[in-house]
């Protein structure tokens, strides 16, 4: 059964890290790669999905800083994949009014996957019924520290200097400067980490985890998560208290 959601108390950025290709195509005696691709129909559902009710922003953790270590041919295909997906998507962006962005260290990703992204992003990007944020060859400690060094950057060429350095210019430097911080992580897979995730921003998200893997996850599933962030009290600190005062 479909769990009801609240329209007026939806987050405004879901962030999902995708886990369980793997273990999904091992369950269904096929190769890994094939699990993958069963991932992508779910990404296709949970963008449509999003879109449709109303989500301003949804980060996918499509490619981590850590997925090169995985064999040639693994990489490979999840980088085909991406491509494809982009291909066969940009449609469908135009006409679900979706703006694309990624963040990551996205000149590692190579020339072709590289320029239809680049092609992409640019077709799509005065789409503004939702912004579609893939995270690609990402490392959220890496993120900081290119923000880091671009900051040094900015002071040794006389732009700041270290008395302007606050969480809200560290913010300006991040790649996902111009997003809101997530309100709601999603993992699937069974897994209880954050794998290097947004590390910054998610000072104050709230985590769902579930055991369903990723290429089962369907929009059920996702109304489950975005009823039980629903149930959930934010209080940023404060006491429940203040939070019924204000
Ligand atoms: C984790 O599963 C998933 C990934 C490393 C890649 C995610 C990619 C997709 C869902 C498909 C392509 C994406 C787009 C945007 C088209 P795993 O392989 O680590 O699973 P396991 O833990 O069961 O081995």
């Amino acid at each position: 059964m479909m769990k009801e959601i609240d329209p007026d108390k939806l987050p405004r950025h879901i962030a999902i890290i995708m886990d369980g290709n793997g273990r999904w195509a091992e369950r269904h005696a096929m190769g890994r790669v094939l699990g993958h691709r069963k991932g992508a129909e779910s990404v296709r559902v949970v963008v449509r999905t999003c879109r449709r009710i109303g989500i301003s922003c949804l980060t996918l953790y499509a490619f981590s800083m850590e997925n090169w270590l995985r064999p040639k041919a693994e990489v490979r295909a999840l980088l085909q994949l991406l491509k494809d997906y982009l291909v066969n998507e940009v449609q469908e962006m135009m006409d679900q009014d979706i703006r694309l962005t990624a963040i990551g260290n996205l000149d590692s990703l190579g020339a072709p996957v590289l320029m239809k992204l680049r092609e992409t992003i640019e077709r799509t990007a005065g789409n503004q019924g939702m912004v579609l944020n893939l995270a690609l060859s990402y490392g959220g400690r890496d993120e900081i520290a290119t923000a880091a060094g671009r900051m040094v950057s900015d002071s040794l060429a006389g732009k700041i200097k270290p008395a302007d350095v606050t969480k809200e210019l560290c913010q300006r430097y991040l790649y996902t400067s111009a997003l809101p911080d997530p309100d709601l992580l999603i993992r699937t897979g069974g897994e209880y980490r954050i794998s290097n995730f947004l590390l910054w921003q998610m000072a104050y998200t709230e985590f769902y985890f579930t055991d369903i893997l990723w290429p089962d996850f369907r929009e059920p599933d996702l109304m489950e998560a975005i009823a039980e962030y629903q149930q959930r009290e934010r209080r940023f600190g404060r006491t429940s208290e203040q939070l019924r005062r204000t």
